[in-house]
């Protein structure tokens, strides 16, 4: 225990990647855990007291408000309706609501950085649209406001993290320029090395998020370095070393990629061509999460780290398809050189 009493924590899902890592953050500190989950995406973390169910039936939820909880963490709802019937089901059996939602949330191009006073996605608590990644911002708005209008914003914490990176990673960018680079030879690297990433890490999310639960305190957060802590082209060097591999990075400047059709963000991951986001790649004030006291890891630990993971696991399919075919990076490559 790190000096604070065990708690009794309710994690719905938490088999996947940032909810899995705040099941193993909570048992590291000696918390009980209970998992509540269809078992379909992943294995339990050792040590839970699983409970299988669909948070979309309302009598599998009123079963788990049988029992009584210190608080309950939510980290992958997506659709408010759901997460709108899980903290009115539990409101009188758990004390405290913590969610993870996103900074997709935001929506003004014209305000940078954003903080978490900046004007987000127009959300409704009541929402029942199916998960959809391309309305993810109005969607985890409207999760928000379903915590916030259930548990009032002393008892609910919500956090925001940008891109999510580390072990057990369900995105892909990552494993897919660990995977590139270990294959070795020419490597097509996207746009300007000198990019900003503000990238964080699954584990300094879910710490934060467990300190904030263990002290019962609410309260919005952008959960991510409080400003860009590396670039690209430290975090593709990063990769090489993880990998000990004996590829070469090619820079290969924004406007040549745009000639030749490469697509930002998803078939190059981490490229922000600065003609699509002139203002910065990252733009996130997490200030307040570090004054509250949330620390990152050097990135060069999350790049060690999920290379090692990598090594013992199948990585999560993302949601996704990430990474250029190795045809058309060689195409570029050629057109470049
Ligand atoms: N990755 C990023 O870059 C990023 C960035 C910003 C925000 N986020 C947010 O971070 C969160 C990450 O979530 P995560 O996947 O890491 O969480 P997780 O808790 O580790 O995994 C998702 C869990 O939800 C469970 N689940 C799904 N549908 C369910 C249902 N109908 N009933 C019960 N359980 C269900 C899954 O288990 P079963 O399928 O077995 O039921 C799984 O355990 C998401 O909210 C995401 O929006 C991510």
């Amino acid at each position: 225990m790190t000096g604070t009493r065990q708690l009794d924590l309710l994690v719905i899902g938490g088999t996947s990647f940032v909810g899995r890592a705040a099941v193993a953050e909570a048992l590291r500190r000696g918390h009980r855990v209970t998992t509540f989950n269809r078992g379909r995406t992943g294995p339990d973390v050792p040590g839970v007291r699983a409970v299988r169910g669909d948070r979309t039936d309302a009598g599998a939820l009123a079963e788990l408000a049988r029992h009584t909880f210190d608080a309950v963490l939510d980290p992958g709802g997506q659709v408010p309706a759901d997460v709108l019937a899980a903290a009115r089901a539990l409101r009188a059996s758990a004390p405290f609501y913590a969610f993870v939602s996103s900074a997709a949330v935001y929506r003004d191009w014209t305000a940078l950085p954003w903080t978490e006073t900046a004007s987000i996605h127009e959300g409704t608590a009541d929402d029942d649209g199916p998960p959809d990644l391309f309305t993810l911002g109005p969607r985890k708005s409207g999760c928000e406001r379903a915590v916030f209008e259930t548990y009032g914003s002393d008892a609910a914490l919500v956090v925001r993290p940008g891109l999510v990176v580390g072990p057990h990673d369900n995105v892909g960018m990552l494993p897919w320029w660990l995977s590139r680079i270990h294959l070795g030879g020419t490597v097509l690297a996207p746009g300007d090395p000198e990019q900003p990433l503000q990238l964080v890490d699954a584990r300094d999310v879910a710490a934060f998020v467990v300190d904030r639960v263990e002290a019962a305190l609410g309260g919005v957060f952008n959960t991510m370095p409080s400003v860009p802590r590396t670039t690209i082209g430290e975090y593709l060097d990063l990769c090489v070393a993880a990998t000990g591999s004996a590829a070469r990075l090619v820079w290969v400047p924004d406007e040549v990629l745009l000639e030749h059709g490469a697509g930002p963000w998803n078939e190059l991951p981490f490229w922000l061509p600065t003609a699509a986001n002139p203002a910065a790649a990252w733009p996130v004030d997490a200030t307040a999460a570090r004054v509250a006291g949330m620390r990152c890891r050097p990135p060069e630990e999350t790049v060690r780290d999920t290379w090692a993971w990598m090594q013992t696991a199948a990585p999560t399919t993302g949601a996704l398809d990430h990474g250029i075919g190795a045809d058309k990076e060689d195409r570029i490559l050629r057109a470049y050189t």
